[in-house]
Protein backbone atom coordinates (compact mmCIF):
# COMPACT_ATOMS: atom_id res chain seq x y z
CA UNK A 1 0.00 0.00 0.00
CA UNK A 2 2.75 2.55 1.17
CA UNK A 3 5.00 1.42 -1.36
CA UNK A 4 2.45 2.18 -4.07
CA UNK A 5 1.85 5.07 -2.69
CA UNK A 6 5.40 6.23 -2.96
CA UNK A 7 5.28 4.76 -6.82
CA UNK A 8 2.67 7.26 -7.70
CA UNK A 9 4.60 10.12 -6.12
CA UNK A 10 7.41 9.18 -7.77
CA UNK A 11 5.31 9.00 -10.77
CA UNK A 12 4.00 12.61 -10.33
CA UNK A 13 7.37 13.46 -9.65
CA UNK A 14 8.65 12.87 -13.16
CA UNK A 15 5.85 13.93 -14.76
CA UNK A 16 5.90 17.04 -12.99
CA UNK A 17 9.88 17.60 -13.94
CA UNK A 18 9.07 16.97 -17.57
CA UNK A 19 7.25 20.09 -17.52
CA UNK A 20 9.18 22.19 -15.21
CA UNK A 21 12.72 23.41 -14.80
CA UNK A 22 14.08 21.89 -11.60
CA UNK A 23 13.52 24.23 -8.25
CA UNK A 24 16.99 25.99 -7.99
CA UNK A 25 18.11 26.12 -4.79
CA UNK A 26 19.89 22.91 -4.13
CA UNK A 27 19.28 23.52 0.48
CA UNK A 28 15.65 23.30 -0.67
CA UNK A 29 13.51 19.92 0.08
CA UNK A 30 11.76 19.83 -3.66
CA UNK A 31 15.46 20.15 -5.37
CA UNK A 32 16.70 17.40 -3.08
CA UNK A 33 13.95 15.31 -3.44
CA UNK A 34 14.47 16.12 -7.31
CA UNK A 35 18.61 15.10 -7.11
CA UNK A 36 17.26 11.89 -5.14
CA UNK A 37 14.70 11.00 -8.31
CA UNK A 38 17.15 12.49 -11.29
CA UNK A 39 20.11 10.18 -10.03
CA UNK A 40 18.05 7.31 -8.53
CA UNK A 41 20.27 7.90 -5.02
CA UNK A 42 17.28 6.33 -3.37
CA UNK A 43 15.97 2.89 -3.29
CA UNK A 44 12.86 2.46 -2.31
CA UNK A 45 12.28 0.25 0.15
CA UNK A 46 14.99 1.13 2.63
CA UNK A 47 13.34 3.53 5.24
CA UNK A 48 15.07 2.45 8.67
CA UNK A 49 16.10 4.69 11.50
CA UNK A 50 18.40 4.38 14.18
CA UNK A 51 16.48 3.86 17.69
CA UNK A 52 19.30 3.18 19.47
CA UNK A 53 22.68 1.01 20.24
CA UNK A 54 21.44 -2.57 21.67
CA UNK A 55 24.24 -4.31 22.17
CA UNK A 56 28.15 -3.94 22.08
CA UNK A 57 30.84 -7.25 21.32
CA UNK A 58 34.16 -6.93 21.78
CA UNK A 59 35.71 -8.88 19.24
CA UNK A 60 39.16 -9.01 19.77
CA UNK A 61 41.56 -6.91 21.36
CA UNK A 62 44.77 -5.46 19.93
CA UNK A 63 47.50 -2.70 21.44
CA UNK A 64 46.89 -0.52 17.82
CA UNK A 65 45.17 2.56 19.26
CA UNK A 66 44.29 3.80 15.75
CA UNK A 67 42.73 1.28 13.00
CA UNK A 68 39.81 -0.07 10.82
CA UNK A 69 38.75 -3.24 10.29
CA UNK A 70 35.23 -3.77 8.24
CA UNK A 71 33.77 -6.80 5.89
CA UNK A 72 33.09 -6.45 2.23
CA UNK A 73 29.80 -4.01 2.79
CA UNK A 74 28.29 -5.37 -0.34
CA UNK A 75 29.61 -8.78 -1.55
CA UNK A 76 28.86 -12.03 0.06
CA UNK A 77 32.34 -12.72 0.82
CA UNK A 78 33.32 -13.87 4.85
CA UNK A 79 36.72 -11.95 4.81
CA UNK A 80 37.42 -9.44 7.10
CA UNK A 81 39.82 -6.68 6.33
CA UNK A 82 42.18 -5.03 9.35
CA UNK A 83 44.13 -2.15 8.49
CA UNK A 84 46.50 -0.73 11.55
CA UNK A 85 47.63 2.16 12.82
CA UNK A 86 46.84 5.35 10.46
CA UNK A 87 48.82 5.22 7.26
CA UNK A 88 50.18 2.13 5.78
CA UNK A 89 50.64 0.25 2.64
CA UNK A 90 49.50 -2.87 4.43
CA UNK A 91 46.05 -4.51 4.74
CA UNK A 92 45.05 -7.65 6.94
CA UNK A 93 43.36 -10.37 4.90
CA UNK A 94 41.23 -12.66 7.67
CA UNK A 95 39.56 -15.74 5.82
CA UNK A 96 36.67 -15.42 8.20
CA UNK A 97 35.66 -13.82 12.24
CA UNK A 98 36.24 -16.47 13.30
CA UNK A 99 40.03 -16.53 12.03
CA UNK A 100 40.04 -12.91 13.22
CA UNK A 101 38.84 -13.19 16.45
CA UNK A 102 41.58 -16.65 17.32
CA UNK A 103 45.15 -16.41 16.14
CA UNK A 104 45.09 -20.21 16.58
CA UNK A 105 42.67 -20.66 13.82
CA UNK A 106 43.87 -21.46 10.04
CA UNK A 107 44.41 -20.37 7.99
CA UNK A 108 46.48 -17.37 8.94
CA UNK A 109 45.60 -13.68 7.62
CA UNK A 110 47.51 -12.48 4.51
CA UNK A 111 49.22 -9.73 4.51
CA UNK A 112 48.67 -7.66 1.17
CA UNK A 113 50.95 -5.19 0.26
CA UNK A 114 49.02 -2.31 -1.87
CA UNK A 115 50.70 -0.26 -4.56
CA UNK A 116 49.83 3.10 -2.47
CA UNK A 117 49.87 3.73 0.79
CA UNK A 118 46.40 4.61 3.22
CA UNK A 119 45.67 7.25 5.16
CA UNK A 120 43.19 7.58 8.08
CA UNK A 121 40.27 5.17 9.26
CA UNK A 122 37.78 5.85 6.14
CA UNK A 123 38.38 2.68 4.30
CA UNK A 124 35.91 0.45 2.86
CA UNK A 125 35.60 -2.26 1.17
CA UNK A 126 32.85 -2.38 -1.91
CA UNK A 127 32.37 -5.36 -4.12
CA UNK A 128 35.83 -6.28 -4.08
CA UNK A 129 37.19 -3.17 -4.31
CA UNK A 130 39.02 -1.36 -1.48
CA UNK A 131 38.69 2.45 -1.81
CA UNK A 132 41.13 4.87 0.53
CA UNK A 133 42.41 7.62 0.90
CA UNK A 134 45.59 8.03 -0.79
CA UNK A 135 48.61 9.22 1.61
CA UNK A 136 50.44 12.29 0.38
CA UNK A 137 48.05 13.43 -1.67
CA UNK A 138 45.30 16.20 0.10
CA UNK A 139 41.79 14.64 -1.84
CA UNK A 140 42.71 11.43 -3.86
CA UNK A 141 40.65 8.75 -3.63
CA UNK A 142 41.76 5.40 -4.97
CA UNK A 143 39.64 2.40 -5.96
CA UNK A 144 41.69 -0.55 -5.63
CA UNK A 145 41.35 -4.00 -7.14
CA UNK A 146 42.27 -6.52 -4.73
CA UNK A 147 42.17 -9.38 -6.44
CA UNK A 148 44.84 -8.27 -8.97
CA UNK A 149 46.91 -5.46 -7.08
CA UNK A 150 46.00 -2.60 -8.98
CA UNK A 151 44.78 0.73 -9.19
CA UNK A 152 41.42 0.45 -11.22
CA UNK A 153 40.43 4.04 -10.79
CA UNK A 154 40.73 7.39 -8.45
CA UNK A 155 39.45 10.99 -8.54
CA UNK A 156 39.63 13.86 -6.19
CA UNK A 157 37.17 15.11 -4.25
CA UNK A 158 36.31 18.97 -4.02
CA UNK A 159 34.77 20.99 -2.02
CA UNK A 160 37.46 21.54 1.18
CA UNK A 161 38.37 18.02 1.17
CA UNK A 162 41.37 17.11 2.60
CA UNK A 163 42.23 20.65 3.94
CA UNK A 164 41.07 19.81 7.63
CA UNK A 165 40.23 16.67 9.75
CA UNK A 166 37.14 14.95 9.22
CA UNK A 167 36.66 15.08 13.15
CA UNK A 168 38.14 16.83 15.43
CA UNK A 169 38.97 13.39 17.54
CA UNK A 170 40.35 11.61 15.01
CA UNK A 171 43.77 12.57 14.23
CA UNK A 172 44.61 11.17 10.83
CA UNK A 173 41.08 10.87 9.10
CA UNK A 174 40.84 13.47 6.24
CA UNK A 175 38.24 11.84 4.16
CA UNK A 176 35.86 9.12 5.89
CA UNK A 177 33.90 6.62 3.36
CA UNK A 178 31.03 4.96 3.88
CA UNK A 179 28.75 2.56 2.43
CA UNK A 180 25.23 2.27 3.02
CA UNK A 181 21.70 0.83 1.52
CA UNK A 182 22.16 3.46 -1.13
CA UNK A 183 25.49 2.85 -1.89
CA UNK A 184 29.21 5.15 -1.54
CA UNK A 185 29.77 8.03 0.27
CA UNK A 186 32.37 10.29 1.12
CA UNK A 187 32.35 12.97 4.25
CA UNK A 188 34.72 15.59 5.11
CA UNK A 189 34.88 18.91 6.80
CA UNK A 190 33.87 21.64 4.79
CA UNK A 191 35.90 25.04 4.19
CA UNK A 192 37.36 26.58 7.66
CA UNK A 193 38.40 25.81 11.07
CA UNK A 194 36.62 23.59 12.88
CA UNK A 195 33.70 23.55 9.53
CA UNK A 196 30.72 21.93 9.20
CA UNK A 197 30.28 18.34 7.67
CA UNK A 198 30.00 18.06 3.65
CA UNK A 199 28.42 14.93 2.79
CA UNK A 200 29.16 13.61 -1.18
CA UNK A 201 27.76 10.71 -3.35
CA UNK A 202 29.86 8.97 -5.73
CA UNK A 203 29.08 6.56 -7.84
CA UNK A 204 31.45 3.66 -6.86
CA UNK A 205 31.67 2.03 -11.17
CA UNK A 206 33.08 5.38 -12.86
CA UNK A 207 34.31 7.94 -9.57
CA UNK A 208 31.74 10.74 -10.56
CA UNK A 209 30.35 12.64 -7.92
CA UNK A 210 26.18 12.03 -7.89
CA UNK A 211 26.07 15.04 -5.42
CA UNK A 212 26.98 16.62 -2.30
CA UNK A 213 25.32 18.24 0.72
CA UNK A 214 26.61 21.13 3.39
CA UNK A 215 25.90 19.21 6.59
CA UNK A 216 24.82 21.41 9.68
CA UNK A 217 27.10 18.59 11.87
CA UNK A 218 30.29 19.78 12.97
CA UNK A 219 33.47 18.58 13.04
CA UNK A 220 34.47 19.90 16.17
CA UNK A 221 34.00 17.34 19.12
CA UNK A 222 32.96 14.93 16.37
CA UNK A 223 35.19 11.45 17.02
CA UNK A 224 33.19 9.32 13.82
CA UNK A 225 29.76 8.90 11.49
CA UNK A 226 28.30 6.62 9.55
CA UNK A 227 25.51 6.24 6.83
CA UNK A 228 22.46 4.29 7.79
CA UNK A 229 19.62 4.09 4.63
CA UNK A 230 20.59 7.61 3.27
CA UNK A 231 20.65 9.71 6.45
CA UNK A 232 23.73 10.82 8.24
CA UNK A 233 24.51 10.26 11.65
CA UNK A 234 27.73 11.78 13.56
CA UNK A 235 28.68 10.65 16.86
CA UNK A 236 30.75 13.33 19.12
CA UNK A 237 32.17 13.12 22.73
CA UNK A 238 32.92 16.70 24.90
CA UNK A 239 37.16 16.41 24.85
CA UNK A 240 36.87 13.13 23.57
CA UNK A 241 36.28 11.30 26.49
CA UNK A 242 32.97 10.48 28.58
CA UNK A 243 29.83 9.59 26.43
CA UNK A 244 29.73 8.73 23.19
CA UNK A 245 26.73 9.89 21.28
CA UNK A 246 24.88 10.80 18.30
CA UNK A 247 23.66 14.76 18.29
CA UNK A 248 23.68 15.60 14.76
CA UNK A 249 21.28 13.56 12.64
CA UNK A 250 21.55 14.97 8.67
CA UNK A 251 18.86 13.35 6.12
CA UNK A 252 19.19 15.13 2.79
CA UNK A 253 15.85 13.91 2.02
CA UNK A 254 14.54 15.82 5.06
CA UNK A 255 12.11 12.66 6.16
CA UNK A 256 13.46 12.37 9.73
CA UNK A 257 12.30 15.30 12.05
CA UNK A 258 15.03 16.10 15.01
CA UNK A 259 12.15 16.02 17.54
CA UNK A 260 11.19 12.23 16.33
CA UNK A 261 15.04 11.32 17.69
CA UNK A 262 15.86 9.03 20.84
CA UNK A 263 18.33 9.86 22.86
CA UNK A 264 21.50 8.23 20.98
CA UNK A 265 24.06 7.19 23.40
CA UNK A 266 26.67 4.49 22.67
CA UNK A 267 27.83 1.95 25.86
CA UNK A 268 30.47 4.35 28.02
CA UNK A 269 33.96 3.81 26.35
CA UNK A 270 37.52 4.41 27.22
CA UNK A 271 38.62 6.53 24.16
CA UNK A 272 37.33 7.75 21.31
CA UNK A 273 36.42 5.63 18.28
CA UNK A 274 38.82 5.71 15.57
CA UNK A 275 35.95 4.67 13.03
CA UNK A 276 32.65 3.70 13.07
CA UNK A 277 31.27 2.35 9.70
CA UNK A 278 27.79 0.83 9.10
CA UNK A 279 27.81 -2.84 7.38
CA UNK A 280 24.39 -2.91 5.12
CA UNK A 281 24.98 -6.44 4.85
CA UNK A 282 24.64 -7.26 7.93
CA UNK A 283 23.30 -4.08 9.29
CA UNK A 284 25.88 -3.83 12.34
CA UNK A 285 28.45 -1.49 12.96
CA UNK A 286 32.44 -1.90 12.86
CA UNK A 287 34.18 0.04 15.27
CA UNK A 288 37.77 0.68 16.92
CA UNK A 289 38.50 1.63 20.29
CA UNK A 290 41.40 1.85 21.98
CA UNK A 291 42.89 -1.10 20.30
CA UNK A 292 39.57 -3.27 20.56
CA UNK A 293 37.98 -4.27 17.68
CA UNK A 294 34.15 -3.88 18.29
CA UNK A 295 30.65 -4.66 16.46
CA UNK A 296 27.75 -2.65 17.88
CA UNK A 297 24.09 -4.41 16.83
CA UNK A 298 21.47 -1.90 16.21
CA UNK A 299 17.60 -1.16 17.29
CA UNK A 300 15.94 0.39 14.37
CA UNK A 301 12.31 1.67 13.24
CA UNK A 302 10.62 2.53 10.48
CA UNK A 303 11.01 5.89 9.02
CA UNK A 304 7.76 7.79 8.39
CA UNK A 305 6.89 8.15 4.59
CA UNK A 306 7.77 11.25 2.77
CA UNK A 307 4.50 13.72 2.79
C1 LIG B 1 52.95 -0.90 8.41
O1 LIG B 1 52.43 -2.16 8.77
C2 LIG B 1 53.42 -3.12 9.09
C3 LIG B 1 52.71 -4.44 9.29
O2 LIG B 1 51.56 -4.33 10.08
C4 LIG B 1 54.22 -2.65 10.29
O3 LIG B 1 55.24 -3.58 10.58
C5 LIG B 1 54.82 -1.28 9.99
O4 LIG B 1 55.46 -0.79 11.14
C6 LIG B 1 53.75 -0.31 9.54
N1 LIG B 1 54.34 0.95 9.14
C7 LIG B 1 53.97 2.12 9.63
C8 LIG B 1 54.60 3.33 9.02
O5 LIG B 1 53.12 2.23 10.52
Amino acid sequence: MMLALRRACIFRALVFMAFLPPPQCAQDPAMVHYIYQRFQVLEVGCDNMLMGIKSLKIVKKTMDTDGSWMKDAVSDSAKVYVFIGSRNNTVWEFANIRAFMEDSIKPAPRKLILTHSWQGTGQVIYKGFLFFHSQGTLNEIIKYNLQKRIVEDRMLLFGGAGRALAYQHSPSTYIDLAVDEHGLWAIHSGPGIHGHLVLTKIEPDTLGVEHSWDTPCRSQDAEASFLLCGVLYVVYSSGGQGAHRITCVYDPLGTIIEENLPNLFFPRRPRSHSMIHYNPRDKQLYAWNDGNQIIYKLQTKRKQPLQ
